[in-house]
């Protein structure tokens, strides 16, 4: 049996394809944001037989109502059994160059991307002080995952739908939370069954949530020891460690060339600077930001004082 509400979302669409020219305006199909449907539902309708793909990109994918689609418009009956339907969810493909931006860090890098190609989820969190890369980590496999597959939370300004709601909408395979450990308690809540996955957990009356595609989480903190210990276990935890000496001056020389446009000259000097006087990379991207007005040197003491 369909779903009443699948065949109320076949009907809109149905109504969007009749008040618009398909062969003209969409040639290569509608997407999510021209239906206003969660691309997880599409892709759900998709993998069902209601819907055909006619293009398909990296970032796009158009659709249009197949001939089962058509026939459930029309009030037909359907041979449901007939369609095979390809339950699968669609594996995550990780681009070669994941993480290309990242200096260093190579066991970390290697734990996410086992953790991304596993069968099943296993969750990891990405602890320690400020300014290595953790946010940067959850960027990258956010934009590798792409926005159908992956939802972006901030733990101090989860959406006032509340995490459940989300999930339940969007259906992601992947979930990023940066500053965990400023999550409000409901939101906590629910990610505590969502990452045991698997079950029907109910969230409140009338609401469930049928975890059916395994959720994968990866999330940071700059302070692992808050959280509360049935929360970290359902994380593999791994902590950054501060960057050495060494490791600061490549970091530094490589963040100010690549993405602060630094010449490599002056980036080796403002490395050379402040080797032994801080650790933060921001530190550095701030003295690179006044160089140029002030020069190095003055940089660096007003920054940093004497
Ligand atoms: N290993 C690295 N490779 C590339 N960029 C880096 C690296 N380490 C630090 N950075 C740079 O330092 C800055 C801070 O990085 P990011 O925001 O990811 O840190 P964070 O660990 O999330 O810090 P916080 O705990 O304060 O949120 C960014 O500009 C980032 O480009
Ligand atoms: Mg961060």
């Amino acid at each position: 049996m369909m779903k009443e509400s699948d065949i109320q979302l076949l009907n809109e669409i149905a109504r969007f394809e009749d008040s618009h020219d398909m062969v003209k305006e969409y040639k290569i199909g509608w997407g999510w944001r021209h239906v206003r449907i969660w691309p997880a539902t599409l892709s759900r309708l998709f993998k069902d037989g209601y819907l055909e793909t006619v293009f398909q990109s990296n970032s796009f994918t158009g659709y249009r109502l197949s001939d089962l689609g058509k026939k459930v418009v029309a009030g037909e009956k359907v041979d449901v059994t007939g369609v095979s339907p390809q339950l699968e969810p669609q594996k995550i493909t990780l681009p070669d160059d994941l993480f290309e931006d990242i200096i260093g860090h190579d066991e970390v890098k290697e734990l996410l991307r086992a953790s991304l190609m596993a069968e099943k989820p296993v969750h990891v969190l990405l602890g320690g002080p400020p300014a290595l890369a953790k946010t940067l980590f959850l960027w990258d496999i956010e934009r590798a995952c792409g926005e159908e597959k992956a939802i972006w939370l901030v733990g101090s300004a989860t959406s006032k739908a509340g995490l459940w709601d989300l999930v339940a909408q969007r259906e992601p395979q992947v979930l990023m939370i940066d500053e965990l450990d400023k999550m409000n308690a409901a939101d906590m809540a629910a990610l505590l069954s969502m990452m045991e996955g698997g079950r029907l957990v109910r969230a409140k009356v009338g609401r469930e949530l049928n975890l059916s595609q395994a959720l994968w989480v990866l999330a940071a903190t700059n302070r692992v020891d808050v959280l509360a210990p049935e929360l970290r276990s359902r994380f593999a935890i791994r902590r950054l460690n501060p960057y050495s000496r060494a490791e600061y001056l490549t970091v530094v020389k490589g963040v100010l060339v690549r993405r602060e446009d630094t010449s490599p000259e002056l980036a080796e000097e403002i490395a050379q600077r402040l080797d032994g006087r801080t650790q933060d990379v921001r530190e550095a991207i701030r003295v690179a930001r006044l160089a140029p007005q002030v020069g190095v040197e003055k940089a660096v003491h007003l920054l940093l004082g004497d």
